[in-house]
């Protein structure tokens, strides 16, 4: 089979063919799919009908898998095994989340622009999401370009932001939509860390704006007045000609890279359809920049 990749848009998103995610990738499928993710930032591989083993084997050719991605819940209420971050909208019985579900809650920032893990010291590289269940009224993903905001920028703002560090933590997140309900052991899992405003991609060299609903301040800022900055850049970073809408279908295997983009899920009648999801997620090279002593 030939691979194929097709733009989706100007700036971000590919359409792959060609590559069959059940069995082991050859080097020159590696090398075609990670060329592809350097130069669009996320690829759609539609008819992939893999299950969890094929996606752990699939997905650790990205690099060390991240677990615990389900943050914050008690290993005893998880659906599936650590490794896989359950972006479904099921208990651990398999039936839909109760309307006010701990579950649902945490699930409901995703709505909100972010990147994946940010929130950690090490953030994540590549996210890969599996659509087991996709209905036919389930939600959009949308993903927006940070390297294509990050051009776009006028030179003033560039040389504003170049050495700003951020504070990420899912409090932050959580807390932007009123969720507050932290356990104390919680709240010392969710501490937050530092990252870079403006990273630069390892392999292409391009920059580009590291946001996340996730910041909840810039270091040695007044906190209002980082808030507001923060706000006017994911306003710059998710207009349209940025972003690229993904329609789900069946059984697409999606892939983005964390260090290049933003993302978030849109509103969905999640408490009468089932959609079940899974996440996998890689770990990038190293921290952005050095943390806080303890
Ligand atoms: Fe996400």
């Amino acid at each position: 089979m030939a691979i194929e990749v097709r733009p989706l848009t100007p700036h971000i998103g590919a359409r792959l063919s060609g590559i069959d995610a059940r069995r082991p990738l050859t080097s020159d499928e590696l090398k075609a799919i990670e060329a592809g993710m350097d130069r669009h930032a996320v690829l759609v591989l539609p008819g992939q009908d893999i299950d969890d083993a094929q996606q752990l084997a699939f997905s650790r050719n990205f690099g060390p898998l991240e677990e615990g991605a389900n943050s914050g819940a008690r290993d005893s209420e998880l659906r599936l095994p650590v490794v896989f971050a359950d972006v479904s909208n099921l208990d651990k019985e398999g039936r839909i989340a109760a309307r006010d579900a701990k579950k649902r809650m945490a699930a409901l920032a995703n709505r909100l622009w972010h990147t994946d893990a940010s929130f950690r010291v090490i953030p994540a590289r590549y996210s890969i999401l599996s659509g087991r269940i996709v209905p036919a009224h389930g939600p959009k993903t949308e993903f927006a370009d940070m390297r294509a905001a990050y051009d776009a920028l006028d030179a003033r703002t560039k040389a504003e932001i170049e050495d700003l560090v951020c504070e990420h933590s899912l409090i932050y997140s959580r807390g932007q939509l009123g969720f507050t309900e932290f356990l104390p052991d919680e709240r010392v899992a969710m501490k937050p860390v530092r990252q870079r405003l403006v990273r630069t991609h390892p392999v292409t060299g391009r920059k580009s704006l590291f946001l996340a609903a996730h910041i909840g301040t810039i270091v040695g800022w007044p906190r209002p007045e980082a808030m507001a900055f923060i706000r006017d850049l994911m306003e710059h970073a998710t207009q349209p000609e940025f972003v690229y809408v993904h329609e789900w279908t069946q059984h697409d295997l999606v892939i983005w890279d964390n260090r290049a983009t933003m993302h978030r899920v849109r509103r969905f009648d999640d408490l009468n359809i089932v959609r079940d999801v899974r996440r996998t997620t890689t770990r990038s090279d190293g921290p952005t920049v050095a943390q806080e002593a303890a």
